[in-house]
């Protein structure tokens, strides 16, 4: 395959992240892999694992107590996407730092943690003690503020929504983490998301991940109700690709910050998308679920295939 003349990115190469060299520029996106573990064992003929060529795994977001999640379906399936309402189930912050990140240092795996906090202040604590326990860890790379989730009820707001209390949760990670790369995930549920992404990178942030999932519902018309139990849930996939790429595009024109492009990638073409817009990265998130070389593939085809 040829990619266009403009195309020059080696996107399996390292590349600096704030603070810190990153192994790559394709990432799977947080939710979509789990933690990123017990997929070692996959195997494929044209991919040797999942992990092949990928910059980072975005663990599931980590909370202070562990969550048992929302009821049940909690996923449903459109025609172009999917809608989830999973309320960020988790093993919760302590058995994260005692059993899933050593397991996946020792794997090998390039990590990204995802983490979300009751408030903003309280990051500051979490990403200190992430630092602590991850001190000589060689693959955790950085931390993604999940601060655009809009499926949890408890705590009661969403903080992802207003500036200033985005630069708040920013700067309070930013002061516990010197060293490695700090992203702040945005939520596109927002009138003007340039002015979340310019608090993001006045308070200190690396780099914006862009997108989060958009509000959205669908009707089960056996029962005439929605079908998800808290009505809303987030909307993903394919259906979101161009929403992503324009919010991308405002950021990038607007903010001068950074941006990880995330939202719809389900193949090769898709991410080239974001990087013409001027995305240092990507992150393949619904199609990893449905194919967990999904990301795998997409950073092997990019890498691979030379511009004309
Ligand atoms: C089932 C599911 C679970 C998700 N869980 C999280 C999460 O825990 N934290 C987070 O920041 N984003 C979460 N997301 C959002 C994705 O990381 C991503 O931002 C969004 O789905 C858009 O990308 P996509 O269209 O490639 O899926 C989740 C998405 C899905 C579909």
């Amino acid at each position: 395959m040829t990619w266009p003349s403009w195309w020059n990115l080696e996107v399996t190469a390292p590349f600096q992240l704030g603070p810190r060299e990153l192994p790559g520029r394709v990432w799977t996106a947080s939710g979509c892999f789990a933690y990123g573990l017990h997929a070692h064992e996959f195997t494929a003929a044209d991919c040797p694992t999942p992990y092949a060529g990928l910059g980072a795994v975005v663990t599931k977001t980590v909370t202070p107590v562990s969550r048992a999640g929302n009821p049940m379906p909690r996923l449903v399936e459109t025609p172009c996407g999917a809608l989830n309402s999973i309320g960020l189930e988790n093993v919760g912050f302590d058995a994260f730092l005692d059993t899933v990140l050593p397991e996946l240092e020792a794997l090998g795996v390039p990590t990204v943690v995802s983490l979300a906090a009751t408030s903003p202040e309280a990051f500051g604590p979490m990403v200190r003690r992430l630092h602590e326990a991850a001190k000589g860890f060689a693959h955790w790379h950085g931390v993604e503020l999940n601060l655009s989730c809009p499926n949890v009820a408890e705590g009661g707001h969403d903080f992802g929504g207003s500036p200033a209390t985005v630069a708040r949760c920013v700067a309070a990670a930013r002061a516990e983490l010197p060293d490695r790369a700090l992203l702040a995930k945005l939520t596109p549920n927002v009138a003007d998301i340039v002015q979340l992404a310019v608090a993001a990178r006045d308070a200190g942030v690396d780099a914006v991940s862009a997108i989060n999932t958009v509000v959205g519902l669908d009707v089960d018309l056996r029962t005439g109700r929605p079908y998800l139990p808290r009505r809303f849930g987030g909307y993903s996939g394919p259906a979101i690709l161009p929403i992503a790429l324009a919010k991308v595009d405002q950021i990038v024109q607007g903010a001068g910050v950074p941006v990880v492009g995330v939202g719809g990638i389900a193949a090769p073409e898709d991410a080239l998308k974001f990087f013409a817009l001027g995305a240092v990265a990507v992150q393949v998130g619904t199609a990893q679920m449905r194919d967990p070389f999904a990301a795998a593939r997409i950073a092997r085809a990019l890498g691979q295939c030379s511009s004309s």
